[in-house]
């Protein structure tokens, strides 16, 4: 049984974790899957955008596999944690845009995969905790660091220290989700943004999406730099060319070649 389901649709990929009897938690089989899956999809030519989601109907994933790290000393826990950074920066740093459909538990490492994610869009059963401190542990696949720099420090605290368990309402108001959607919904809201993003140039928005992470780590001035490089790189695009000469004829365009 593969623990990574995937499909390809006009030039959208579907990554679902598929270990829905254990509520989707993440040992190291699955992330060695997910890490090989990326690097496929990495390889095919034009994809727009790519969404993560999680089978079965309770959880997006309930985090890190609970049996596996019970019996792990100090060594392996960091080798275990090491992996997770691994597979989640990738996914993070992935070319074109991730987005994390999110319906019931994203816990722990489940809540930290879907920040690893550009864009979260989840079902208003969808309830996010780290319940780690509970388990005698820190959040070990990023937790402790997006959470942090994707609200306030202060927050992010709160949430990790007391486990504290919010609902769709509470991620809307602190950011940490995009959109909130009826679960009967949620698939399509999703594919919803992820067409609107397939139909727009994807050199521009892979430049976009560099720009964005890259200035998240330097100061303004840098960050204006890497933005000016790659905003010239989209001018040696046959995409940008050929929307912009539309444009002035008074055309629609929504061709674009990926070139
Ligand atoms: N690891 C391993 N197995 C898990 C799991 C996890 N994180 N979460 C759920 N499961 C398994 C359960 O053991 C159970 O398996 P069995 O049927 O074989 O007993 C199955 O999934 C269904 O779970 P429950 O029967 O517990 O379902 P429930 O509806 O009663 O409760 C839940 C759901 C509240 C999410 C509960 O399963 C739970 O608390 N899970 C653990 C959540 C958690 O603590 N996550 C953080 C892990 S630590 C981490 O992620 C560290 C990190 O940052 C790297």
């Amino acid at each position: 049984m593969t623990l990574i389901n995937a499909e390809i649709k006009d030039k959208i990929a579907l990554l679902t974790l598929n270990r829905p009897e254990a509520l989707n938690a993440l040992n190291s089989e699955l992330l060695n899957e997910l890490y090989d899956r990326l690097k496929k999809l990495e390889q095919e030519n034009d994809l727009r955008c790519l969404i993560i989601t999680g089978s079965g109907e309770k959880a997006f994933a309930a985090g890190a596999d609970i049996g596996e790290m019970a019996e792990m000393d100090a060594d392996q826990a960091e080798e275990f944690a090491a992996f997770g950074h691994k597979v989640f920066s990738y996914l993070s740093a992935f070319p074109c845009p991730v987005i994390a459909s999110i319906h019931g538990y994203a816990l722990g490492g489940g809540f930290e995969l879907a920040l690893a994610c550009d864009i979260r869009i989840a079902a208003d059963t969808a309830r996010f905790s780290f319940p780690e401190t509970g388990l005698g542990i820190t959040p070990g696949f990023g937790g402790t660091q997006r959470l942090a720099r994707l609200t306030q420090a202060a927050y992010a605290m709160e949430l990790i220290f007391t486990g504290r368990r919010i609902k769709g309402e509470e991620a809307l108001e602190k950011g940490i989700i995009n959109l909130l959607v009826p679960a009967a919904d949620l698939r399509d809201e999703t594919m919803k943004i992820a067409e609107s993003i397939a139909g727009k140039a994807p050199i521009a928005i892979r430049m976009a999406k560099a720009a964005i992470h890259q200035g998240l780590d330097l100061d303004l001035e840098t960050g204006m730099e890497v933005e000016a490089e790659l905003f010239a790189e989209c001018f040696e695009s046959n995409d940008q060319k050929a929307a912009m000469q539309a444009f002035l004829k008074k055309e629609s365009f929504t061709d674009f070649r990926n070139k």
